[in-house]
């Protein structure tokens, strides 16, 4: 089984909502399983520590995770134009798998839901394909012929899912972002299966 890890962060429910199509759309390649994981929130005052459970939603990200994924989606939401801190948190804990070159290799893309439609979402994903480049993973986009890419009057990006949830965070997903949010599912499966196997 080809495995896919979505990891994401959600503090209102968007970013785990994009998150749950794009696992549907990894199941939906025969051969592919996604695992859904999250990360805690953080504080700059750690009076109380999180419980190793969740209280809702997927359980959290551990580094065998990433080992044992052939591939990888991505997602945050939109902070000041840039990932949420408690996942570039996680990836700041990663710095052992980087030394062993865990995630060399793997494909990885990306997804975001932001406030406002202008209010940095392309920059969000593209700045969290930072940390996954310099781990050396290679980045899978969303191509044109995904048509839903021309007609969006929503989100949607080539560099991967996004999702306009408005400032009261209340707008539904689109139709147009549901249907990028299971063809990045759908790709990042698909290639992961190439890639499985070939000697890179
Ligand atoms: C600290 C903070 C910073 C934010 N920065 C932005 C921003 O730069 N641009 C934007 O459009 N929305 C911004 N937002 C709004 C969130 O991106 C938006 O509510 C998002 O949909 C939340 O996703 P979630 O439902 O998965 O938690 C910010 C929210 C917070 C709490």
């Amino acid at each position: 089984m080809t495995e896919i890890l979505v990891l994401y962060y959600s503090t209102h429910g968007a970013t785990r909502q994009m998150a749950q199509l794009i696992a549907r759309g990894v199941e939906s390649v025969a051969g592919c399983s996604a695992r859904l994981r999250t990360v805690p929130r953080i504080s700059t005052v750690c009076e109380t520590v999180e419980s190793d459970i969740p209280v809702a939603g997927a359980p959290y990200v551990t580094l065998d995770d990433l080992l044992e994924c052939n591939g990888l989606a991505l997602g945050s939401p939109t902070r000041f134009g840039n990932m949420a801190a408690p996942m570039k948190y996680f990836w700041d804990s990663t710095i052992a798998d980087w030394l062993k070159g865990t995630l060399i290799g793997k494909p990885a893309s990306v997804f975001t839901s932001s406030g406002t439609l202008h209010g940095g979402n392309e920059s969000t994903l593209i700045t969290m394909m930072l940390p996954l480049l310099h781990h050396g993973m290679i980045i899978v986009g969303t191509p044109y012929s995904e048509t839903a890419l021309m007609s969006t009057t929503t989100g949607g990006t080539p560099y991967g899912a996004s999702h306009w949830a408005g400032t009261e965070s209340n707008q539904p997903i689109s139709e147009a972002e549901r249907q990028l949010c299971l063809a990045q599912g759908r790709r990042i499966a698909e290639i992961a299966l190439k890639l499985q196997g070939a000697t890179l």
